[in-house]
């Protein structure tokens, strides 16, 4: 194992009662709070009513940025800035998913900056100094974003969606109800779990490969997510399973699987040209970009693709050479994504060959796994997922 710091100070309150917190919660912040979401799934779900008759009883002063859209833009960050300095805001609670929590993330670092809070953070990456305080109701299990230091904003006018790191971006705390995820459509529930099982291949297919603790929790949690799809997807309503899908969606990206492991994100890097530039749903890119960056590089950990095969899908070895088992391995990934409804290939995603050349200018090739990335390689495998 690498040597590691590990910490995460995000309140979890999970469960069918777990909006019963939200009021404690609220005692324990400003008095002027920004409710951030999304382009309606709330008002139909009756969430906004409810979490807005607590924000009432708690004596908070609301104000609101609606319509954070899938993939949000920086219009929409700075539309929360403004709002934010113009009326001194206190607390940002975030109510939806990946997208609203990304957004509130942003306007929370880009208030307490003159800063234009793009450049700033998220072409220069400068160490952020301050910002708002933040809690999350969540509505969508996918990216983890409700307990990590992330957040992915994307600039529609150059194209380009990127990442900042911060540890002023932990919320203080997230609500994590799995009965709110129950309305969530077939195709969105997908995308989630795609991109569930994406963060756990970024962090188990990295060095270093040898026995580990944090190898065998990734393998259970990706045995988790598989089963608990495989009844979600037949019984929307089956709690137990919409349990284990957001624990799972959390807790891949808690830091609790990057403990020891280089890490990789290379598969996401491709993938986020895909959604700045198309506005293609993130879980739907990455079900075509992964399994193609698998095939292309599973020569480079043949007994780690082989593991996967094994402990994951129980592939049998017997009779089989390695090369078999990695293959059949990306084989089980590739139909599982299917099983679920979600695209696989780029063709499927309306994205043709000739605009290779500008998906690949756009890709950062600042992280990997086993081997730097290349122009030359997304190339490959953007062709590899036609
Ligand atoms: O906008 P509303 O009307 O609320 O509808 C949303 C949206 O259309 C809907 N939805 C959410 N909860 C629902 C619901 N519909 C019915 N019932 C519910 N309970 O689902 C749609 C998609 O929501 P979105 O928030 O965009 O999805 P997701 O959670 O997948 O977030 C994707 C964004 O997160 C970024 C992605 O790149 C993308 O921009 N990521 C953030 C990461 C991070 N911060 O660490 C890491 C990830 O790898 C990822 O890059
Ligand atoms: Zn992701």
């Amino acid at each position: 194992m690498n040597d590691f710091t590990y910490h995460n100070p995000v309140r979890v309150h999970f469960g069918k009662n777990a909006m019963d917190k939200l009021p404690g919660e609220l005692a324990r912040v400003g008095k002027k709070v920004l409710l951030v979401y999304g382009g309606g799934s709330i008002h139909r779900t009756g969430l906004y009513d409810r979490i807005m008759t607590m924000l009432r009883d708690a004596g908070k002063e609301v104000f609101e940025v609606s319509g954070v859209m899938p993939n949000p833009r920086t219009e929409k960050v700075y539309e929360g800035i403004e709002l934010c300095k113009a009326n001194g805001v206190e607390f940002i609670l975030a109510v939806g998913g990946g997208s609203v929590v990304d957004c509130s993330k942003a306007i929370a670092l880009g208030s307490c900056t003159d800063k234009d809070f793009w450049k700033t953070f998220f072409v220069d990456w400068e160490p952020a100094e301050r910002a708002i305080p933040l809690g999350v109701v969540l509505t969508m299990p996918a990216t983890g974003s409700e307990m990590d230091k992330s957040a992915v904003i994307t600039n529609w006018a150059t194209g380009e969606k990127n990442s900042y790191d911060s540890e002023l971006e932990f919320a203080q705390f997230s609500i994590l109800d799995p009965t709110v995820t129950y309305t969530l459509p077939p195709a969105q529930m997908a995308n989630g779990i795609v991109d569930t099982m994406s963060h756990i291949f970024e962090l188990y297919f990295s060095p270093p490969d040898g026995e580990n603790v944090t190898d065998y929790l990734a393998e259970g949690l990706m045995r988790a997510v598989i089963s608990a799809a495989r009844t979600a997807v037949k019984e929307p309503t089956n709690y137990e399973a919409r349990a284990a899908l957001m624990w799972s969606s959390s807790f891949a990206l808690c830091g609790m699987l990057n403990n020891g492991k280089k890490t990789d994100w290379c598969s996401h890097c491709i993938e986020h040209p895909l959604s700045a530039v198309y506005d293609v749903a993130h879980g739907a890119g990455l079900a075509v970009i992964h399994p193609a960056y698998m095939e292309y590089t599973r020569h480079l950990a043949p007994g780690r693709y082989a593991r996967f095969a094994r402990e994951v899908w129980h592939v049998d070895p017997a009779g089989k050479t390695e090369e078999e088992v990695c293959k059949e391995g990306i084989r089980c990934v590739r139909e599982f994504f299917r099983e679920l409804g979600a695209p696989a290939t780029l063709t499927e995603l309306g994205i043709p060959e000739p605009d290779f050349d500008r998906l690949v200018d756009l890709t950062d090739l600042g992280s990997y796994g086993y081997q730097p990335l290349t122009r030359e390689d997304v190339y490959a495998i953007l062709r590899m997922a036609r």
